[in-house]
């Protein structure tokens, strides 16, 4: 019954490769970067969060010992706007004018001998400030108000018809507190100038485009400037902009004529490198008695910075989700006076899941029917937008696989039925689907004549293991043992690869690989073309495959030779090709999808206490083809931690009437801890993707969507309290 169990999907669940420079401290993250000359840099930081600085005196700062120079805006050069990129509107320069736009802006940038040189003159700096009212609530009506902010609203069929007429319907508001990524590498930029070239170090999930934005903000050829991030310290979404505090680092080297290091404190975290919005949600549904969906509306509100903005599409997989024949999404932004919001892992997907997988629960519970059979009862077998046949789609399995591993035929559906001792029991479920994405991107793999290869692109790894399943996907295409390939990414100066987002980065760098791979086999065949010495003289691509590390006929694999013959034979050091693959498909036959889950979760609620555990969370995923199974379980395993975080733990607090955030710190913020993770079981379900050259789908965000949904659900069973607000805290439970 459980045949499609790993069958033909789970990749060799190999150590990372990296593992061993990591644990022995030798890897170089941003922050370790060090050259002779170096000098450090600290950040001064608004109090206000709207109006105009009236004066600002950096004589004290300036006098103090060790320091070359303060940067304000009163003394900084005029840099070039921004550019966007495809992931959204330009950063905005806060040393433009002398405007605050939000709490905790950047107002000065102090460069001295040493760090603590550095931080004691930031403390110097003395501003004094023209104050505005602060726009800070996400329903304060003077706000600025985009609608269809993306350009993702959809619609299909009559919703306010069928809304109308449907004979069961729902109508509820969800909302979810702002939240802050927490990458324990705490962000860092080292500049340092040679001559009218830029080298950064960054810590970034996207060199191709730190580089394209530097080089537009000063002015220089893209070449001129080099990205450096072989090891970052953790993303989640955090890098996927290029910080202020890099622009002021590369201003700064320019000035003092020396490489410049800035390293951003914890608080400072809070405030420089983005956060989950706050986000309103209202779900409405419409369904017959017997549990056909016939009208979904699906609304979503995010706040963004009161000049930038923000991508935080929360409906973006609403119309995909169920077989509905009536469907309308939409989005829209409030602007107001904080940190410009940033992606933090799922953006929009794992909000929007919250709110549709907790409103289905809803729906089963007023139409007395078992969560899954009702998701099922609306499963989309085909693509309900385009129609077309799914590139795969193992949800089906995921709900089968996951039931059974949790035993969700125990539950008994009514509320406060279950009970052990003092804690009442609930058992919740979600569904989960995930978008697709994959982007343009670049590898470069060589042959040598000592039969080794060495692969590269300008990709990141957040510690998500892409160094080691690059390596084992170019081993696996050219056939040759894991040991033998090298992969090295992290340097805008490889072939150009997108950013490690969207979940997409494992999927674009193994079509390139893949791409690279069969351009380098061609290439061998071309140099034994004529080579009458040759087995594999005259022969095409289609007639040979890549093996124990030659090239052999797929009808006869005796017939062939290996790498190091060719190259040794023909006096080559090493043969390279090329490879890249183009973003979206154009008049494909099937719908390229991304992955699906299915969750399902026990919680233990002390309800004289309020206290609630998770106790056990089983996950299900369809992710098509698993590199490796240990770093796609890792995935998940820290996803599932994020969404546990998500659901019960973390909130970022502003102030009242500025915006400061009051727990920006690691002691206030509060994340789960090892105590408040339960046993995880994560069980990989599906086949290859037919999509992808490679058969694999993206893992880095899917893992942290529909933990919410599943909790909330289960403490509805658990106590008959429906809480539609993210955190869920004690209060939520007396
Ligand atoms: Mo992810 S939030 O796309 O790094």
């Amino acid at each position: 019954m459980t045949a499609v169990l790993g069958r033909d999907i789970l990749g060799e669940p190999v150590d990372r490769v990296d593992g061993p420079v990591k644990v022995t401290g030798a890897a170089p993250y941003p922050s370790d970067v060090t050259y002779p000359g170096l000098v450090h840099a600290a950040l001064a930081q608004s109090t206000i969060g709207a109006g105009t600085i009236s004066r600002i005196d950096t004589a004290a700062a300036g006098a103090a010992p060790g320091v070359l120079t303060v940067l304000t805006h009163e003394n900084v050069p005029a840099l070039a706007e921004a550019p966007p990129t495809s992931l959204g509107p330009p950063p905005r320069f806060p040393f433009k004018d002398n405007r605050i736009v939000h709490y905790g802006q950047h107002v000065a940038l102090v460069v001295a001998e040493t760090a603590e040189q550095a931080v004691a003159a930031a403390r110097l700096v003395r501003v004094d400030y023209a104050t505005t009212e602060a726009l800070l609530e996400i329903d304060d009506p003077r706000a600025p108000l985009d609608r269809n902010p993306w350009g993702m609203d959809t619609n299909r069929g009559d919703v306010a018809a069928a809304l109308a007429s449907a004979e069961v319907s729902y109508d509820e508001t969800f909302t979810i507190s702002a939240e802050t990524n927490n990458p324990i590498g705490l962000f860092a930029t080292v500049a340092r100038w040679e001559g009218d070239r830029l080298v950064v170090h960054e810590s970034t999930q996207w060199p191709m485009m730190v580089r394209q934005v530097l080089a537009a903000m000063f002015g220089l050829p893209e070449e001129n400037v080099r990205v450096l991030v072989p090891f970052i310290g953790g993303g989640f979404g955090a890098g996927l902009r290029l910080p202020q505090h890099a622009v002021l680092a590369a201003l700064a080297a320019r000035t003092v004529q020396r490489p410049v290091k800035v390293v951003l404190t914890r608080p400072q975290m809070f405030t420089s490198i983005g956060h989950r919005p706050e986000t309103v949600q209202r779900v409405r549904l419409g369904a017959t008695r017997d549990g056909q969906l016939v009208a979904i509306d699906h609304e979503g509100t995010s706040t963004g910075g009161i000049e930038e903005g923000n991508i935080e599409p929360t409906t973006m997989v609403t119309s995909e989700m169920y077989a509905c024949p009536n469907v309308t999404t939409h989005d829209r932004q409030v602007r107001l006076n904080i940190p410009n919001p940033g992606a933090m892992r799922a953006p929009g997907t794992v909000e929007g899941n919250f709110a549709v997988e907790s409103a289905l629960d809803e729906l089963a519970y007023l139409l007395h029917c078992d969560p899954i059979q009702l998701r099922l009862r609306n499963y989309a077998e085909v693509s309900p937008v385009s129609g077309l046949p799914w590139s795969s789609k193992a949800l089906r399995e995921c709900y089968r696989v996951g039931a059974e591993r949790f035993g969700w035929q125990r539950r008994n559906p009514e509320v406060r039925s279950m009970r052990d001792g003092d804690w009442l029991i609930g058992y919740g479920m979600a569904g989960v689907t995930f978008h697709w994405y994959q982007a343009p991107c670049h590898a470069r793999i060589s042959i040598r004549r000592d039969g080794t290869a060495y692969a590269r692109s300008a990709a990141t790894d957040l510690g998500t293991g892409t160094y080691t399943v690059a390596t084992q996907l170019t081993a696996e295409l050219l056939g040759l043992d894991l040991g033998r390939v090298r992969f090295d990414l992290g340097d805008s100066d490889l072939p150009p690869a997108p950013q490690s987002g969207g979940s997409g980065l494992a999927m674009s760098l193994g079509a390139a690989l893949h791409a690279a791979a069969g351009n380098l086999l061609r290439a061998f065949l071309g140099v034994v073309a004529t080579d009458e010495r040759s087995p594999l003289r005259g022969r095409g691509v289609d007639e040979v495959t890549m093996s124990t590390g030659r090239i052999q006929l797929v009808d006869d694999p005796s017939v062939g030779e290996t790498y190091t013959d060719i190259l040794g034979r023909h006096d080559l050091a090493e043969l390279t090709a090329d490879g890249a693959v183009d973003p979206t498909p154009e008049g494909a036959d099937v719908e390229p999808v991304g992955a699906f889950a299915a969750r399902f979760v026990e919680v233990r609620i002390d309800e004289e206490l309020g206290r609630l555990r998770v106790a056990r969370v089983v996950t299900a995923v369809d992710g098509g083809r698993i590199l490796n199974e240990k770093t796609a379980r890792s995935q998940i395993l820290g996803a599932t931690v994020m969404g546990i975080g998500m659901s019960l733990l973390e909130r970022t607090e502003f102030d009242p009437g500025t915006g400061r955030i009051a727990n920006a710190t690691l002691g206030d913020y509060l994340v789960p801890v090892s105590a408040d993770v339960p046993d995880l079981d994560v069980v990989f379900v599906g086949e290859r993707d037919r999509f992808s050259p490679v058969g694999i789908k993206g893992l880095g965000e899917v893992g942290i969507v529909g933990v919410s949904a599943a909790i909330a659900n289960a403490v509805h069973h658990a106590t008959g309290r429906r809480i539609r607000s993210l955190p869920i805290t004690v209060e939520d439970l007396l």
